[in-house]
């Protein structure tokens, strides 16, 4: 049997979950060469198009030079400012261990990349996402409808975090993109906004629940999650345009 050769673009510091789907949609994929903003690798598979269920990597080519967007979604058509590379928000969803079983919560949904992704490819049970803004509610709406989502599988609130009557315990993860205070906010009001933030896992997160976060806001953020209550772990440290924010697992103690 042929071999086809192809080159797989990453996120920088995304390397591991781009080589874990991979292989485990390719159990046969053989890796030829690896870096940290790609991976090439041989299979049997001669039609590029096969890759689209790929999610993580950004890109893929072939040896004729072919190119596909990986990180393009069909339903992604409703934008906001600062809004997740769709192949991050995978990513995310991959780090939380998401099941069928979780409902999930993003409370700064943005136009709900996060929540979607969350839906389509790990079939969450349902999700909740909060915005304070009127556009990013449009947008989520706009995104959900064309991702085809049944209206019983998500909820959508306009509110600040700061005063979200959000209170039943029965979110299992919280997935987010937080507001850095670089692109979006300012760091004095970032603090009341990551305050609530560990206000509201409190209150809403189930005992075994977690939280994975992705933020330029690394130090107050470890401030906020106190060592006494909360385990704060950094996983990756990913490259965004110029920006190194990091993605964190916290847990209950
Ligand atoms: C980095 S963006 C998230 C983008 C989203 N992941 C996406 O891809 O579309 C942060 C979001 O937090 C929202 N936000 C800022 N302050 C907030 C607050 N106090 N309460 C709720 N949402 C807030 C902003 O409107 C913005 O949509």
């Amino acid at each position: 049997m042929r071999l086809s050769t192809y080159r797989l673009q990453l996120i920088k510091g995304t390397y591991e979950f781009v080589l874990k789907e991979l292989l485990e949609k390719y159990p046969k994929a053989k890796i030829a060469k690896k870096s940290e903003l790609e991976i090439s690798f041989s299979c049997e598979q001669e039609d590029i198009e096969i890759f689209r269920n790929l999610y993580s990597p950004t890109h893929i080519k072939d040896s004729e030079g072919k190119t596909l967007n990986l990180s393009r979604r069909e339903w992604r058509r409703a934008f906001v400012f600062a809004g997740i590379n769709p192949s991050l928000a995978y990513i995310l969803c991959m780090i939380a261990n998401l099941n069928k079983e979780d409902i999930l919560l993003d409370p700064f949904c943005g136009s709900s990349v996060i929540p979607i992704s969350a839906l389509k490819y790990f079939d969450v049970k349902r999700v909740i996402c909060l915005d304070i803004s009127s556009k990013a509610i449009y947008s989520s709406k706009e995104n959900f409808k064309d991702a085809g989502i049944e209206e019983s599988r998500y909820k959508l609130f306009k509110s600040d975090i700061r005063d979200t009557k959000l209170s039943k315990r029965n979110v299992d993860k919280i997935v987010s993109n937080l507001p850095f205070g670089i692109r979006v906010g300012e760091h004095s009001s970032n603090i009341d906004i990551y305050r609530s933030l560990e206000v509201l896992a409190k209150k809403v997160l189930r005992k075994k629940g977690l939280l994975v976060l992705l933020t330029q806001e690394k130090k107050l953020l470890r401030e906020v999650f106190t060592k006494e209550e909360w385990n704060v772990k950094s996983i990756i440290r990913v490259d965004e345009g110029g920006l190194l924010p990091e993605v964190f697992v916290v847990k209950r103690k």
